[in-house]
């Protein structure tokens, strides 16, 4: 089966782990077996699912399903104990003083270790990962990018040797169009949206990316225009519940306007009025592309 990695990223709050277990659900339902990644140190999944434990190994949560929390730190000791077989050798290797003051110093060091685990499987590198199709529910813009640039700029800073040798063939894998993709999660508000963009012409200009956008929470009604206005006629709550929605479907409708005009697949995702995780999960699921 032919390997797959995703990037889910935005501005905070957008709906990033939400459309990324959305995404990683329908994956899963083809015949995938799909691993959702978490990264930091704090799992948003543990809480939102109700999930006993999210932590670095992978839990399984549905058929085909599981999650992980990862962190730079942990995959770059796992990475380490993997070439360094003994165990005493390993906490050596990271106890000694020389190499806490590099993993200290060398400002990208976890944003690689961690593209490494994550393109690991199609390079065929380091401790097996046995998924067809990982979704990283990644970081917002800013520290994206950082994780993005961090292969580039170790292969920049570190020539020769392995080191050098890992760090391209992690940023080769990233730009792989038939391998990574990149979602970036919007919202129809203006300043989402101008963010995205942003984001959509940073990762063509500086990675030649193509991302993709994801316009979520758009309020999706049948209503038609004349109910909301007969509705606005009583003067009730109702009539300024349904001024406020016509008001809101023009202005995501204008928005909307806008961000056609960026040169990415966009596709929209409605707003569920949904409290529950899973049932919202998947719904999103199902209108996915
Ligand atoms: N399409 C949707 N319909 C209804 N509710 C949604 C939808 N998408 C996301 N939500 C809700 O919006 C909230 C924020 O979503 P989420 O936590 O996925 O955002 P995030 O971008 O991952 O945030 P953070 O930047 O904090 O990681 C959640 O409570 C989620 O349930
Ligand atoms: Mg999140």
């Amino acid at each position: 089966m032919k390997q797959e990695i995703h990037f889910v990223t935005g501005k905070g709050g957008v709906g990033k782990s939400v459309i990324a277990a959305a995404l990683a659900l329908k994956k899963s339902k083809e015949g995938k077996k799909v691993l959702l990644v978490e990264l930091g140190d704090q799992s948003f999944f543990k809480d939102f699912l109700d999930l006993p434990e999210v932590g670095y190994q992978p839990t399984a949560i549905a058929p085909n399903l599981s999650v992980a929390l990862w962190t730079g730190e942990a995959c770059l000791q796992e990475y380490a104990r993997h070439f360094i077989k003994v165990e005493s050798l390993a906490k050596l290797f990271f106890e000694n003083a020389v190499m806490k003051a590099f993993i200290n110093v060398a400002p990208a060091l976890p944003e690689l270790a961690i593209m490494g685990k994550v393109t690991s499987g199609p390079r065929k590198h380091g401790p097996a990962l046995p998924f067809d199709c990982l979704v990283v529910d990644a970081f917002a813009t800013g520290h994206f990018i950082a994780l993005l640039e961090a292969p580039k700029g170790m292969a920049q800073a570190v020539q020769f040797g392995p080191m050098g040798e890992q760090s391209r063939s992690i940023d080769a894998c990233i730009r792989n169009k038939d391998l990574t993709s990149y979602h970036i999660v919007t919202l129809p508000e203006e300043l989402p949206v101008k963010e995205a963009t942003e984001l959509f012409q940073r990762l063509k200009a500086e990675f030649e990316i193509s991302a993709d956008l994801i316009m979520n929470k758009v309020i999706a009604t049948d209503l038609p225009l004349a109910s909301l206005k007969e509705a606005q006629e009583e003067g009730s709550d109702l009539g300024k519940f349904a001024a406020y929605i016509e008001h809101q479907l023009e202005h995501q409708r204008a928005i909307l306007e806008k961000a056609k005009q960026v040169p990415s697949d966009l596709q929209t995702v409605p707003l569920y009025f949904e409290t529950n995780a899973w049932p919202l999960i998947q719904k999103i699921a199902e209108v996915l592309r």
